[in-house]
């Protein structure tokens, strides 16, 4: 039989449902903070995703689907959306001048990693960007964004990381001191974090790996090594934060696995969903335009994966979507199967509607109406067309009620006492 590769799913009916629920929470949320949706290939040219996610992050270094196409040229399957935006908002001036832009955007994202609970190689992001402001009140609108997206959904199980990685000046300055410190202890690190030192010593903090985390006990703090402007941006993101009441635990080890952030990074991470324990995460980029050729311009976004939300949903049992008809249309023995598919027309100017397409006797085309969870069951036969009315019953209460066929159908009209 053929299947899905590895790390993929079929979204089929009965699930959908969830997806769409969540998918209608992004859209009523962006537009109560007039966020734009910004559309982009599946795929880009390699260099856009080398050249901002960083050479030596695990994402370009293992996890891309990169090939060759016919042309000989080198495209990749988009493994997040920050860099496909930014390059999309080069190349269309949409920030040339400067100009403040809202945007945020959905769609399946691809990562070649070892597939487990919340983790796939195809999986979908939901994820906002606003572009244009280094002040602390795009950090937080960003944040209160995704914690009115979270509580739309109604979980209250999680919790908001943050941290700062400081401008890149100070950054730098603190990575000089972490290799030196890494360097010290570089025998007592496992053999992957020997090799990180080399490439990317940063990642090193981040490792799950019993020697290294004693290592890293020890290690610098980045914001020890900050100057007066990564100080003073952080502060006043917290102080922001505090003012409006929103919960979050400072970690100052939070580093994430991108290279593109310097200042406010952060997760929202729930502790139902395992290893895999973050569902979103984000931070600021104040240097990504000028990396992939554009103009200097601040910014500061997050994503959040769809299958992990779908996850913590399940878990707290609250995404019950029904899905519910109007009617169902019970062929009662009409010969003229035509009069029931021209009253299914009549009754969908207003009301979802089926009908048996098995022709099955009334006692199943009734089971299935139950089954479908149909709100009202029509009924059409022979006698009902020579009276000019229809049958309607209540599929609640029980109910019934007669009308003209011929004359306007007002279901939500009907008296039912
Ligand atoms: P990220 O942390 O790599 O950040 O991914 C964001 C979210 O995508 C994760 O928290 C997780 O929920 C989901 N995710 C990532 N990989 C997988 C996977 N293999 N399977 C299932 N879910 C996954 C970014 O992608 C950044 N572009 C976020 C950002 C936006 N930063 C600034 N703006």
């Amino acid at each position: 039989m053929l299947k899905t590769p590895r790390g993929t799913k079929d979204i089929l009916p009965g699930e959908i449902e969830k997806w769409q629920f969540i998918e209608s929470k992004f859209r009523e949320i962006t537009e109560k903070y007039n966020y734009k949706e910004l559309r982009t290939p599946i795929f880009e040219t390699t260099e856009v995703f080398s050249r901002s996610i960083g050479e030596e992050t695990d994402i370009v270094n293992k996890e891309m689907y990169t090939f060759l196409d016919k042309g000989g040229k080198s495209m990749t399957l988009r493994p997040e959306m920050t860099a496909a935006l930014v390059r999309s908002v080069i190349q269309n001036n949409l920030c040339s001048q400067g100009e403040l832009q809202r945007l945020w955007y959905y769609g399946p994202f691809f990562r070649y990693e070892r597939p487990q609970k919340g983790r796939f190689r195809q999986f979908h992001q939901f994820g906002v960007e606003c572009l244009a402001s280094e002040y602390a009140e795009s950090d937080v609108e960003i944040i209160s964004l995704g914690i009115d997206l979270i509580n739309s959904l109604q979980f209250k199980d999680y919790t908001l990381i943050i941290n700062s990685l400081g401008n890149r000046e100070s950054r730098q300055v603190y990575l000089n001191h972490l290799v030196e410190y890494f360097n010290d202890n570089k025998g007592s690190l496992s053999e992957t974090s020997q090799i990180r030192l080399e490439k990317n010593p940063l990642r090193i903090l981040d490792s799950k790996s019993e020697d290294d985390i004693k290592v890293n006990q020890n290690a610098p703090f980045i914001d020890d090594y900050f100057d007066n402007e990564s100080n003073e941006h952080f502060d006043e993101v917290k102080s922001m934060l505090d003012y409006l009441n929103i919960d979050y635990r400072l970690d100052r080890r939070l580093v994430r696995g991108l290279d593109y952030y310097s200042h406010t990074v952060f997760e929202f991470q729930s502790n139902v969903l395992g290893a895999q324990d973050s569902f979103g995460g984000g931070g600021r980029y104040n240097s990504l335009f000028e990396q992939l050729g554009g103009k200097p311009t601040p910014a500061i976004g997050f994503a959040m994966g769809v299958e992990r939300l779908l996850l913590i949903l399940e878990q707290i049992n609250n995404n019950e979507q029904k899905s519910c008809l109007d009617v169902y249309i019970v062929n009662a023995g009409i010969d003229n199967r035509n009069e029931i598919m021209k009253l299914a027309d009549k009754l969908r100017k207003n009301y979802s509607v089926v009908f048996d397409l098995k022709r099955k006797n009334i006692k199943a085309q009734f089971k299935e109406a139950n089954k479908l969870n149909c709100k009202y069951t029509v009924v059409l036969g022979q006698q009902e067309i020579e009276n000019n009315e229809l049958s309607i019953k209540n599929m609640e209460n029980g109910n019934q009620v007669k009308l003209s066929l011929s004359s306007e159908i007002d279901l939500d009209d009907i008296n039912w006492e």
